[in-house]
């Protein structure tokens, strides 16, 4: 048996908005005399916009300055401020290879879902011109646990009517790599190995993430 599904991570897989959301951290921390640099950021990947705000305030030793309303405040600011920086997105800053695996998937007749922790995929497919290609979108506000927790990625399995056994999920994050691990699908990472870790395929860049490696390295996991 091979795959029956990719269960695509978007932030730093489909396109750079990863570094968007590293920059729009990296604003709002430094009003609030926090610094955070890329190698906190690591940690950040992945995790919903709630949850960082929460380890940047640990990380500033102001997480009991800040209050309810407040803490919404800040998390509506620094989401104002990176919906500003992809207003300008267009399909030309998909990464590259990702359309022509999009349309080998779909070809193949292949499931493809988002498992994206943000609230800005729908809108960010748009722009990019790929929701056509998307069985299923995730929805991160109706899962109870984000990222490391598997319940985005199995949602998106569901989503495509797909056994989670049978996925394969692509990601840029440890969280989402944790993630993928703890629902049962076969993870793929974009990066380096000591940040995503030894034991799981990893490719450098997305232009390497062809059908014919993604069925090899389901072929080496033997599952
Ligand atoms: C993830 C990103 O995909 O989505 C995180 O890797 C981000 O950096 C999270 O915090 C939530 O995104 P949003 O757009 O809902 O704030
Ligand atoms: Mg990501």
């Amino acid at each position: 048996m091979t795959f029956q599904a990719v269960l695509f991570d978007l932030d730093g897989v489909i396109t750079d908005t990863a570094e968007y959301h590293y920059r729009a951290w990296k604003k709002l921390a430094g009003e609030l005399g926090i610094e955070i640099d890329r190698s906190f950021n690591e940690q950040l990947k992945g995790v919903s916009r709630e949850d960082s705000l929460k380890r940047i305030l640990a990380f500033g030793g102001k997480e009991g300055e800040i209050g309810a309303e407040e803490f919404a405040r800040l998390a509506e600011r620094k989401n104002d401020s990176y919906i500003e920086m992809i207003a300008a997105i267009t399909p030309d800053d998909v990464f590259p290879g990702i359309l022509p695996l999009l349309e080998a998937l779909q070809a193949a007749g292949k499931k493809i879902a988002l498992a994206s922790a943000s609230k800005n995929g729908p809108f960010l497919l748009e722009k990019m011109g790929l929701t056509r290609f998307f069985g299923a979108i995730a929805d991160p506000g109706a899962v109870a646990h984000s990222k490391p927790a598997p319940d985005i990625f199995l949602a998106a399995a569901k989503g495509v009517g797909t056994n989670i056994r049978a996925c394969l999920g692509i990601e840029d994050a440890l969280a989402g790599v944790q993630a993928i691990k703890a629902a049962g699908a076969l993870p793929v990472g974009v990066g380096r190995a000591q940040d995503l870790g030894d034991d799981i395929a990893i490719v450098a860049g997305t232009a390497e993430l062809t059908l014919a490696y993604l069925e090899e390295v389901w072929r080496q996991a033997q599952r």
